[in-house]
């Protein structure tokens, strides 16, 4: 038989697990942090997110810059979001995407699908698609210069070491 003691211990270790765990679930995760936890790297979205609605249960989210932002990456792809940028996130999966455009030749096309395939990611313009290493977006480009910006920013440092300090909490 466990001693008074020792269910008194027990049950307070239970109840601060709970409540550790409470504690960083009513901390509302930042976008990129959202991304992470739908298994997509963090490039996908250029930096400044100010806010995102998400509706779990259907995967529907919006997420707002700004202003509308554009830079090119590489210096081969000119990429451009909207103000506001909404479709379905699943694990894997981003679909019926609205307010990313990419330059193709002269023309804007919008990518409507990206798809994670193991280390690499799929964009789809619909018609066609084009798959990348996915480490090529483990930094978030910034609005008018990508990922060639003097001084290099810190990018998305803020969401990275917050989930660093959550999970070191728990
Ligand atoms: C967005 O604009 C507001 C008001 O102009 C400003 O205070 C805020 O810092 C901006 N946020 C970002 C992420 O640029
Ligand atoms: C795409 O959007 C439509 C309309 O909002 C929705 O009915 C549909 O379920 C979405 N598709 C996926 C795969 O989420």
């Amino acid at each position: 038989m466990p001693s008074k003691y020792q269910r008194l211990c027990f049950f307070t270790i239970l109840s601060l697990i709970f409540f550790s765990a409470v504690a960083a679930t009513t901390t509302a995760p930042t976008a990129y942090e959202l991304l992470q936890s739908y298994d997509f790297p963090v490039g996908i979205l250029p930096k400044g997110i100010t806010h995102y609605d998400l509706d779990p249960s259907s995967g529907r989210f919006d997420a707002y810059l700004n202003g509308s932002c554009s830079f090119s990456l590489e210096g081969s792809y000119q990429l451009k979001y909207n103000p506001r940028i909404s479709g379905n996130i699943y694990k894997d999966t981003l679909t019926n995407l609205s307010g990313v455009r990419v330059k193709v030749l002269f023309l804007w096309l919008n990518i409507v699908e990206v798809r994670r395939n193991g280390e690499n990611l799929e964009f789809s313009v619909g018609v066609a698609s084009a798959e990348f290493p996915i480490d090529n977006f483990y930094v978030c480009p910034q609005c008018g210069c990508g990922l060639n910006c003097k001084p290099l920013e810190e990018k998305c440092r803020r969401g990275n070491l917050r989930s660093i300090s959550l999970v070191s909490e728990i």
